[in-house]
């Protein structure tokens, strides 16, 4: 969810000004030396509050708020994240028994603040990067499928799929009218996107004889874990020629991306009538 993502980068801020304490020191500046020192100890304490409150409402789809939101189920799931949270506490640990350790406190303090950093920037890199695009949005997707509505008429879908589709071949199969959930196509490989739960999703949709003969996912950025499972769907659309099949449980969101994605594209080949979708509920973690 967004709070969790702001969240994240309040902790990354948090971060860096602790780690300027050691900068002001060999600065050897007196106001930056004070500033950095007092601030010190409040920031580090802040990053374990907000690192730890980010860490639990990271596991929350985009949509969830915090009226609805599910404490991640297994708390502290493994990732880099983890790590470093782990590495803040222990950086507040090397503090609480600096009495104990004598000298050798500040040198762990250090160590750990170095792995603090590498683990950081592995976290970020793992992740990625999406809270950008969530404040400044990227509306060009008008899916099919969302938590409660669906879009159904085809003015409504924004000409993003522009350049390689639409390589329409013949298109005439009016003699035995032929449909894919509820509408008639035009033949041709059209390429759609859509929002999955972590990015967009490609695909190419090749339609032959009025039919989808071939769904292929050109790019994704879902976990494969989700992903994959949520690809059985794929066969389910061919096999029964509609986009009306139920997401797959436990993968709702990668399910209702790769629908989303394949009715983008086919709204490219509708010759008449109007694709059909079931509505799915996101309301699953993932
Ligand atoms: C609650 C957590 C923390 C406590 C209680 C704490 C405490 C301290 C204290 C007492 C010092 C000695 C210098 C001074 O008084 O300003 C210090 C220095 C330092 N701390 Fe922390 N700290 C915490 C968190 C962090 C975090 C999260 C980082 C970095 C990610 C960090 C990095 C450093 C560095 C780089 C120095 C300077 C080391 C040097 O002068 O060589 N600290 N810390
Ligand atoms: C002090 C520690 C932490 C810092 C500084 C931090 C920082 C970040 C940053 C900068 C992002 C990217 C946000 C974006 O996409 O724009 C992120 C994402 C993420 N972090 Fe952390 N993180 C920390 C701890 C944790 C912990 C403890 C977890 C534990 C589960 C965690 C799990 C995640 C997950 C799953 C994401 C993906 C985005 C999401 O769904 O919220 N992080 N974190």
């Amino acid at each position: 969810m967004l709070i969790s993502l702001i969240l994240a980068w309040i902790a990354v801020i948090l971060t860096i000004m602790t780690v300027l304490r050691y900068i002001a020191r060999i600065s050897r500046n007196k106001k930056l030396n004070t500033f950095f020192h007092k601030i010190h100890i409040p920031f580090g304490t802040l990053l374990i509050i907000v690192g730890g409150i980010h860490g639990i409402l990271a596991g929350n789809p985009a949509s969830a708020t915090l009226a609805n939101f599910e404490p991640a189920s297994v708390l502290f799931t493994f990732n880099w994240g983890t790590v470093c949270y782990v590495l803040t506490l222990i950086l507040a640990l090397t503090y609480l028994l600096r009495k104990k350790m004598k000298r050798k406190w500040m040198i762990a303090h250090r160590i750990a603040t170095v792995a603090m950093i590498v683990l950081l920037v592995l976290h970020i890199y793992d992740v990625g990067i999406r809270l950008p695009k969530r404040l400044f949005g990227n509306s060009q997707h008008a899916p099919a499928v969302t938590e409660s509505s669906r879009v159904s008429s085809n003015s409504e879908q924004t000409n993003e799929q522009t350049s390689e589709q639409a390589k329409t071949t013949s298109s005439d199969t009016s003699a035995n009218i032929v449909t894919f959930s509820g509408a008639q196509l035009k033949d041709g490989v059209y390429q759609g996107t859509a929002d999955g739960y972590k990015g967009t999703i490609t695909v190419a949709v090749t339609v032959k004889n009025g039919q989808v003969t071939a769904i292929d996912v050109i790019s994704k950025s879902d976990t494969d874990r989700y992903f994959d499972e949520a690809k059985s769907l794929l066969d389910k659309i061919i096999g029964q020629q509609s986009l009306q099949v139920d997401a797959v449980t436990g993968a709702t969101f990668s399910s209702a991306g790769l629908i989303n994605a394949v009715y983008s594209a086919l709204q490219n080949a509708v010759v008449s009538g109007t694709l059909q979708v079931n509505n799915i509920k996101l309301s699953e973690i993932h």
